[in-house]
């Protein structure tokens, strides 16, 4: 593992509390028999949009019973288990941050999903997966951690079947300038790799992967984020959060958001991308 990736896990996993703590907490502040998965939303939807993305980006895709999905960059699992419980299809989440995983997995477990939804601990440049093992690749708010992006893009076609669907739902760079850090994705520049559409489009092309839609959310984040923004201004009161992740700097990497948005800074596009069929099969 390089340097950046230590510093990466580091960002995410340093202040954040332990599946045992985790289940703690939510035992005795709800019970695990009272709560939903989705009651979870607000820890476990780690992206611009929170739930609303997640709902929105699914119906995207035709997702049926039994394919098999890879949530890489999976974080706590909010969208892996919501994939499994909504359309029954059999999820494995790849994430950096081995606290993370071991977080989904308690979690899974606990709502029962467990014989439907897996986690490991990895690189998303690197995966642990054989060659065309998954019918659907999904990422949401993962892509600025990496730098190497063609290496990134080069392992998500190895893993997905021919005539799978990548849906993802990413930051870009902005036209307005560089970012105001901190931000929840990196304390500085050091791990911060965001990039423009135009290289974007232009390394799918190269490596073979096309673009089927392609939609600007950024305004509709930004209004989103303001609102939640106000929400975690106040967060210390609430039990569950971001600032379990993120500890109390997750206040100013909240403020910055919001002024990254409203500056254009930071872009948000909802994809959905194509690995080309074998034979038009
Ligand atoms: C902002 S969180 C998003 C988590 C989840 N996708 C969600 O939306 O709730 C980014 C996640 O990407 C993971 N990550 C960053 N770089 C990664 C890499 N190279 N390989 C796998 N996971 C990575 C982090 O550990 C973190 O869980």
């Amino acid at each position: 593992m390089d340097l950046d990736q230590n510093v990466i896990e580091e960002h995410y996993a340093n202040q954040a509390i332990d599946a045992n703590a985790l289940n703690k907490l939510i035992e005795l502040d709800f019970g695990f028999d009272q709560i939903k998965p989705k009651d979870l939303a607000a820890i476990d939807e780690f992206h611009i949009g929170g739930r609303k993305a997640t709902l929105a980006l699914a119906r995207k895709i035709s997702l049926k019973r039994g394919m098999q999905v890879l949530d890489i960059g999976s974080g706590l699992g909010g969208a892996s288990r919501y994939l499994a419980l909504e359309f029954g299809c059999r999820v494995t989440g790849l994430d950096l941050s081995k606290k993370y995983c071991d977080i989904a997995g308690m979690l899974t477990r606990q709502f029962g999903l467990d014989s439907q939804v897996c986690y490991r601990h990895g690189n998303a440049v690197e995966m642990p997966f054989d060659k065309a093992t998954f019918d659907v690749l999904w990422t949401q708010h993962i892509t600025m951690n990496i730098s190497d992006k063609v290496a990134l893009y080069k392992e998500m076609w190895r893993v997905l079947k021919p005539g799978g669907f990548w849906a993802s739902y990413e930051i870009l760079a902005g036209v307005g300038g560089s970012v105001h850090f901190p931000v929840p994705w990196a304390r500085t520049p050091a791990t911060s790799f965001l990039q423009t559409p135009e290289h974007l489009q232009g390394l799918l092309d190269e490596i073979g992967l096309e673009i089927l839609s392609w939609q600007d959310k950024t305004e509709w984040g930004r209004l989103w984020f303001q609102n939640m923004n106000k929400k975690v201004q106040e967060q210390s009161s609430k039990p569950l959060g971001l600032h379990l992740l993120l500890g109390s700097e997750f206040k100013m990497m909240a403020q910055n958001q919001i002024r990254n948005l409203e500056e254009g800074r930071i872009t948000i596009i909802e994809l959905i991308v194509r690995r080309p069929p074998v034979n038009g099969h």
